[in-house]
């Protein structure tokens, strides 16, 4: 079970059966309820978690108070890396949207397990890389799109990460207010309200409760992404 779940990890998708056993003997699970802090920037702890089950989202406190969310983590996907490598304090905080499942490793279990098999640690060093060189076109390419462009693609993303089936379409169960997701492609509250007021009169998206959104077509969803793109 935990082997399985772990080869299912993003970071370890190059380690084989013996590394992945080695591994195992380091890692810890935890679980946590929807809405629970895991860490708060700034704290001293030093594991990296990975996403079996749930959500979490990666933000940062501004000056006024308000969160401006950085990203959310899905399963197979892993948050605190950077304070398992440097063991710096945490560079943002990270609560969960939902109850969530991680296995998590402490820095100085993964600094004592990858002396004694440093072939592991260039497998991770590895992974990391090419998720960073992923995150870099992406930044680059975003930089050039304009805001209904880079609305649309958080859309699209946060549909594909989290997005679960009813018999109404796709439903993000996230608490996406206008500041989150303002937040999330770099704009302001009052542009992204008046652009999410247009998607929603396009058909695109549906709010419910909860500030949660069904997505009712999410083949539609994708064609304003393409759409956009030849006009932006
Ligand atoms: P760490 O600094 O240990 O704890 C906070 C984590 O948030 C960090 O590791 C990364 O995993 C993650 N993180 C920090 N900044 C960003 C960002 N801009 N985008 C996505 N994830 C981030």
């Amino acid at each position: 079970m935990l082997l399985n779940e772990l080869a299912q990890i993003s970071l370890f998708e190059k380690l084989d059966a013996d590394e992945l056993s080695g591994l195992s003997t380091i890692v810890r699970r935890r679980s946590f309820p929807a809405d629970t802090v895991v860490f708060f920037e700034g704290d001293q702890s030093d594991s990296l978690y990975a996403i079996v089950t749930g959500a979490t989202k990666v933000y940062t406190t501004e000056d006024d108070g308000s969160e401006k969310v950085l990203a959310t983590v899905g399963p197979g996907e892993i948050f605190g890396e950077y304070s398992l490598i440097d063991g710096q304090p945490r560079s943002a905080a990270v609560a969960t949207l939902e109850p969530t499942e991680v296995l998590c490793i402490s820095h100085m279990d993964f600094r004592r397990f990858v002396t004694s098999a440093p072939e592991v640690l260039w497998k991770v060093l590895e992974s990391l890389t090419a998720r960073m060189r992923r995150q870099n076109n992406e930044i680059t390419e975003l930089s050039f799109r304009d805001v209904p462009y880079r609305l649309l693609r958080v859309l699209v993303r946060l549909t594909e990460k989290h997005g679960k089936s009813n018999p109404d379409g796709l439903v993000i169960a996230l608490s996406l207010t206008p500041a989150t997701l303002a937040g999330m492609v770099g704009s302001n509250v009052e542009r992204v309200s008046r652009l999410m007021h247009r998607f929603q009169g396009d058909g695109l998206v549906r709010p419910l409760e909860g500030s949660r959104l069904l997505v009712p077509d999410f083949v539609a969803l994708k064609r304003a992404l393409e759409f956009e793109t030849d006009w932006s």
